[in-house]
């Protein structure tokens, strides 16, 4: 196998001193102090943005840091940032310029800034000349050389330190990770796309489609599921295209089949899936395998060919509702959720109607409906015939409201039945409640206190758009 795509384990080791000698600096300061030195730490967007924050955290765990909640306490903020709509973008300026006092109270703080938003050269710019609180910023591909620029700073080597290189990154094996969930685990099997949808920021931020060796996520896997971990969720933007870019005769079906091989008591879900990509070897392990989660988050982004083919989305309508009758007919009980834009440049009346008409007909289970927004260097945002906010307002709101009486419907189909669910934790509104997750990914909130990662038999009292109440039974008759 090629592994050009890897950094060399010279370079991880390298960074490995870096974050020795960042502890060595932090434990000095600590005596000083008398405490140690604490990291806050906020991501923005999707879950490979999650997971990055945790590699992140698991480096500053080793430089000898402890994680607070409140920025004002921190002696490390850092945020890891969005960009795939303007909405996520303004809320870090916003969240990022208010620090600036704080940094003029409390000099020794060090403000850092990372992920994708910072990977555009305008936005780097921008933070470089008027957020001059901002001491170190770095884009997802130098993510790995955190702990050296971090030592370029703590160590007054550098003022600031901006690290976002124009070129590909390549995959990181070997660095430490603190996860955040006890019970659920992210697991990135690849990073960047390939697919340059004509709205989309992704790709410019994120590089090409470099997929990690599948014995090194094997590997991670076992360890998760060796460690009691009960979800594991395997990340990439387009999974469906896993291994594409190494020479090997190895795909996304074939690592979902070796971790099912695993024994233990664990359910696997993975996202996001690309129409076009989905084959049926993939249906059809979906169905063998009894770890796979029987659900398939599959954006289809507009109902409308017209539409489909300006967004580059290489599908039609027609293909698409072909793909989701193949999965309703080999994977019983399976569960659908999806992306959708509403508002892309040209899109009229007729093509909305076409989305609403495509919602109906497959019934999502659940539906994340943005707001189309453009991004600087995208295809899309140089369109002519951008829709109004007024007009994308309306039908974000009908669009909304259809699917949550399809949402609610889809789940009062539950109501009576008996489901197994994984307890994720105490309900932070009314901690008399349990809240838990059906095997179908369902929030269940019950009246109970059982222990984060324990499975519960739910019957299903009440159905709402958003979810389900239930009661908690020892019953063994339980239906996914
Ligand atoms: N790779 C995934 C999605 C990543 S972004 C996929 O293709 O399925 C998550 C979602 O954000 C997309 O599915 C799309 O619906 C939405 N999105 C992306 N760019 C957007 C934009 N410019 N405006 C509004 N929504 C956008
Ligand atoms: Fe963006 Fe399309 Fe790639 Fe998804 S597949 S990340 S929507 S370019
Ligand atoms: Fe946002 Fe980057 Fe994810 S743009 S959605 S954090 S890949």
């Amino acid at each position: 196998m090629s592994n050009y795509k890897y950094i060399a384990d010279e370079e991880i080791l390298r960074q490995r001193n870096f974050i020795q000698s960042v502890r060595a600096l932090t434990e000095k300061r600590q005596a000083q102090l008398g405490h140690p030195l604490s990291a806050y730490t906020k991501t923005f967007g999707c879950q490979q943005n999650e997971n990055d924050t945790e590699r992140i955290n698991g480096m500053l765990e080793e430089m000898g840091f402890v994680f607070t909640d409140s920025p004002e306490a921190a002696d490390f903020i850092l945020f890891n940032t969005c960009a795939v709509r303007d909405h996520a973008e303004q809320k870090v300026y916003g969240t990022v310029g208010s620090l600036s006092s704080l940094k003029r109270n409390r000099p020794d703080v060090i403000i850092a800034l990372c992920g994708c938003m910072v990977q555009q050269s305008a936005v780097s710019e921008e933070i470089r000349r008027k957020y001059r609180h901002v001491d170190l910023l770095f884009g997802p591909h130098a993510l790995y050389r955190f702990p050296e620029n971090f030592f370029k700073i703590l160590s007054g080597e550098c003022d600031r330190v901006f690290d976002d290189p124009a070129s590909d990154g390549n995959i990181a094996e070997g660095l430490p990770l603190r996860r955040s969930d006890k019970t659920r685990a992210w697991v990135s099997i690849m990073s960047g796309c390939n697919n340059f949808c004509s709205y989309c920021i992704v790709p410019h931020v994120r590089g090409r489609e470099r997929s990690r060796a599948p014995r090194q996520v094997l590997k991670e896997v076992e360890s998760l599921i060796r460690q009691g971990y009960k979800e594991i969720t395997l990340l990439g933007q387009n999974v469906n295209s896993y291994c594409n870019d190494l020479d090997i005769d190895y795909d996304f079906s074939d690592l979902l089949r070796d971790i099912d091989q695993i024994e233990g008591d664990y359910t696997l879900r993975f996202m996001t899936s690309h129409p076009k990509d989905v084959s049926e070897k993939l249906i059809d392990t979906i169905a063998d395998c009894p770890h796979v989660s029987r659900h398939l988050h599959l954006p289809f982004q507009s109902g409308s060919n017209r539409i489909l083919n300006l967004m580059n989305r290489k599908y039609s309508r027609e293909d698409y509702l072909r793909l989701i009758s193949l999965a309703k007919e080999r994977i019983e009980n399976v569960v659908f959720t999806s992306d959708v834009i509403v508002g892309f440049p040209t899109e009229t009346e007729e093509d909305f109607q076409e989305t609403l008409s495509l919602i109906r007909q497959v019934a999502f289970d659940g539906l994340f409906t943005f707001i189309y927004s453009p991004r600087n260097g995208t295809p899309a945002a140089d369109m002519e015939g951008q829709i109004s906010d007024e007009i994308k307002g309306d039908r974000y709101r009908r669009l909304s409201a259809l699917q949550s009486e399809l949402s609610a419907q889809a789940n009062q189909k539950l109501v009576g039945q008996v489901v197994e669910v994984l307890v994720t934790g105490q309900n932070e509104k009314d901690p008399s409640l349990c809240d838990g997750r059906t095997k179908n990914n369902k929030l269940v909130h019950f009246q109970g206190n059982l222990t984060t990662g324990s499975k519960a038999n739910v019957r299903i009292d009440r159905a709402l758009n958003w979810g389900m109440y239930g009661t908690l039974c020892d019953t063994e008759n339980k239906n996914y």
